[in-house]
């Protein structure tokens, strides 16, 4: 059983703890969004932030990029699901042995909880690795090759699509199909700040590259209404169904 797809939106809640996840959630209507807790929110606030997100009606994106052994990633991701997690992602360098196992792991634990199936999704090569970063660590490849190479094997090992740069949407989409998801960060709707992005495209440019869905942080999270900022992004926004 797989989960409704909700809006194109998901918001980034990049902060440092709970209460400013939750007063922001509290302005935004979960069937408008999901939300994305990463790293430094699910360190500081726990598991408890994700369960009351998730008993509010939000679907949520628990970003927390697992990479490790086969077992241990998959256990991770388990515990996800069972938290009631909508996406997941692990390191797509973590090989195919580690994302075989973290899909079997997601259904069982999916299944057997009765809830819905999360979308396990793979992160290729981080956005701030440059090709003098990657021959430091001994991939010989660009970026962009490698890039497709991991979407590749995400693909070949069952996970449902890849985070990836708006700019890189519409050579994955070509090579990989349209039900591959494509989840990009970077985006920024006209006339706002660029902030640390070095690349950005509009959220109408990134649907129209291939992006299934957009994750949307100080666009929305730093807005005076957050709520009316989301609002304008969905509006400009083509109609019609997505993957
Ligand atoms: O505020 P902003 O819209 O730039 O937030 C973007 C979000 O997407 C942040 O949570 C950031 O960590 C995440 N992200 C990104 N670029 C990547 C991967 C993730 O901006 N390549």
């Amino acid at each position: 059983m797989p989960f409704p797809m909700p809006p194109r939106i998901i918001v980034a809640l990049d902060f440092a703890d709970a209460a400013s996840a939750l007063a922001l959630a509290s302005r935004l209507d979960p069937s408008k969004c999901a939300l994305k807790v990463g790293k430094e929110l699910f360190t500081s606030a726990d598991a408890g932030l994700v369960r009351e997100l998730v008993r509010r009606g939000f679907r949520v994106f628990l970003d927390l990029k697992f990479h490790d052994i086969p077992n241990t990633a998959a256990q991770a991701c388990a515990a996800a699901t069972r938290l009631g997690a909508w996406m997941i992602n692990v390191h797509a360098s973590g090989g195919a042995a580690m994302m075989r196992a973290a899909r079997e792991a997601v259904d069982r634990a999916a299944l057997e909880a009765n809830l819905p199936r999360p979308l396990l999704i793979a992160v290729t090569v981080l956005t701030s690795l440059t090709a003098a970063d990657l021959a430091e660590v001994g991939v010989a490849s660009t970026p962009e090759e490698q890039v497709l190479r991991l979407a590749r094997l995400a693909n070949a090992c069952g996970l449902d699509g890849v985070v990836c740069s708006a700019r890189e949407a519409a050579v994955l989409k070509r090579d990989l199909g349209r039900g591959f998801l494509l989840v990009t960060p970077g985006i920024r709707p006209t006339g706002s700040e660029v902030q640390d992005q070095a690349r950005v495209m509009t959220p109408t440019q990134a649907i129209a590259a291939g992006a299934d869905f957009l994750v949307v942080g100080r666009p929305i999270a730093a807005a005076a209404d957050p709520a009316a900022a989301l609002d304008a992004i969905l509006a400009s926004l083509p109609a019609g169904e997505h993957a």
